[in-house]
């Protein structure tokens, strides 16, 4: 592993994504050698800790990663220091600077900084405003910045908060977290196109039927009700998490395996991404919203949550592409809360052959070809399979179909790095490739913008699924009306 030197400056540094992700993350690097002595961890936040108090909440936090390496905790926990600190005073970013400058000397990491936002996203402007005009930026290295989601509530926000971002840092310095870029089987997608002439050649609208996401979650809105009841599904989860998983299966080919130009063919896919007018969107677009289940409450009736809401908890809609390579073949996506379970997939459906030789009169009975589907398994366990048809053993011609699978074994899951262990390490080597650039979260924004507001005029009629199932019937006519249906 080469050793990366930084001093981290992390804003929400008691927050439960610092504390379930972030130091677990960050304590798995560390125990891997890819950080090792020359990095330190700035924590802040308006909580009056001292170094000592942060440190023992980063040991607890790590404390689940893997006992085997207690010995380590310690060492880890050496680098991890605290500062209180109110981020719409600018005097308190001279603190800061200070600090941050005796734990660059402290352990010589060369003046490379990277400043995390990992927290209430109405601060992100103020923040890089103050990183700014206090100069907190480095000279001599590297100046990075983390920033989590959400990125802005429609386009607009986005363009502002973008604005305010880019006074500071350069777009090639911003790293915007998309959880979904970082999971094995996502980044996997290329490897499995570009990697197999077997599979690239049929990846277009000659060989494919159509293509289908599902990001299904078996959980309600838990206690992040105050946050899911003024975002919804559509923004969060089709506008960032699909968006990035469809334009990976839509994008052409880089030119190289690099961030530059990976990053421009997902702006391109997604620039050829239909853009709906209000009826369009209307047409093409489902939504829904939990009734009671046996353990459950309805949505409206959630702690936190507008008993007259509209918000949607479930999303399903038909995508099209202008482009020459997807022409005519529809992306259907779906995510819902408390659905029948908690999965991710990608079900590419080929078209049939052309015609049915087996098909003869003395079988036609029981001769169907079926449609090849070729799978691609996200969570929980990540694999493939492909659906072909084969020839039924026995006398005659009859054709059934088989499935050709493979499933990660458990050794190799746990191998497998968190996707915050790989968006953190990525982040600290400059590698922006697993991060989404500030075009492609333009368009999924404007994309997405004409469907929220086509939804905010109209009343729906909710609520309209009931837990434990895949959602609302009109996600099933959504196809049906193509004549097609979901695989799963
Ligand atoms: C987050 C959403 O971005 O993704 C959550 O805000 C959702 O609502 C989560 O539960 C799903 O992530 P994963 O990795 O569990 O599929």
């Amino acid at each position: 592993a080469t050793e990366i030197k930084a001093v981290i400056t992390l804003f929400g540094a008691t927050g439960d994504l610092a504390h379930r992700k972030l130091y677990p993350s960050l304590f798995n690097l560390f125990r891997k050698g890819f950080l090792a002595d020359n990095f330190a961890l700035l924590g802040t936040s308006r909580s009056e800790w001292s170094d000592a108090d942060f440190q023992a909440k980063v040991r607890e936090s790590i404390s689940k990663v893997d006992e085997d390496q207690a010995g380590q905790y310690d060492a880890f926990v050496k680098h991890f220091f605290y500062q209180p600190h109110d981020v719409t005073n600018p005097e308190h970013y001279d603190k800061l600077n200070e600090r941050i400058a005796e734990l660059e000397d402290k352990f010589a990491t060369e003046g490379n900084r990277l400043f995390y936002m990992s927290m209430a996203p109405r601060f992100f402007g103020t923040i890089a405003a103050n990183i700014k005009s206090q100069g907190l930026l480095s000279d001599n290295g590297f100046n990075r910045l983390v920033i989590e989601k959400p990125f802005g509530r429609d386009f607009a926000s986005a363009q502002e908060l973008n604005k305010e971002l880019t006074e500071t840092f350069d777009e090639n310095q911003i790293f915007r977290i998309d959880h979904y870029l970082g999971k094995e089987m996502v980044q996997n997608i290329s490897a499995l196109r570009f990697g197999n002439t077997a599979i690239e050649a049929l990846w277009n609208n000659q060989y494919i039927d159509n293509i289908q996401v599902t990001l299904s979650e078996d959980m309600g809105v838990e206690e992040r009700a105050g946050y899911y009841d003024q975002s919804g599904a559509l923004r969060d989860m089709v506008q960032n998490h699909i968006m990035q998983v469809v334009a990976q299966l839509a994008m052409e080919q880089p030119l190289t395996f690099t961030d530059q130009d990976i990053r421009a063919e997902k702006a391109k896919a997604l620039r050829s991404l239909r853009k709906y007018t209000p009826s369009e969107a209307a047409a093409n677009f489902v939504r829904g919203q939990y009734a009671a289940g046996d353990n459950n409450n309805e949505y409206r009736k959630e702690d936190g949550v507008d008993p007259k809401s509209i918000t949607e908890t479930y999303v399903a809609a038909k995508l099209t592409f202008d482009s020459y390579r997807w022409a005519g073949v529809p992306f259907y996506v779906r995510t819902g809360k408390l659905l029948a379970g908690k999965f991710t997939r990608v079900d590419v459906v080929f078209k049939k052959p052309l015609i049915d030789i087996f098909a003869t009169p003395a079988n036609s009975n029981d001769q169907k070809l079926n449609n090849n589907v070729l799978t691609i398994y996200i969570d929980p366990t990540p694999g493939f399979s492909l659906t072909l048809n084969a020839k039924k053993v026995g006398q005659g011609y009859t054709t059934e179909p088989i499935d050709l699978a493979f499933s990660q074994s458990a050794e190799q899951k746990d191998l497998s790095p968190e996707p915050y262990e790989r968006l953190f390490h990525d982040a600290l080597e400059g590698n922006s490739t697993n991060f989404a650039s500030w075009s492609e979260i333009a368009d999924a924004w404007q994309f997405v913008d004409v469907i929220r507001q086509v939804w905010d005029h109209e009343e729906p009629n909710f609520p309209n699924y009931q837990p434990g199932s895949m959602g609302p019937k009109e996600a099933d006519e959504l196809l049906a009306r193509d004549g097609r249906q979901w695989v799963y």
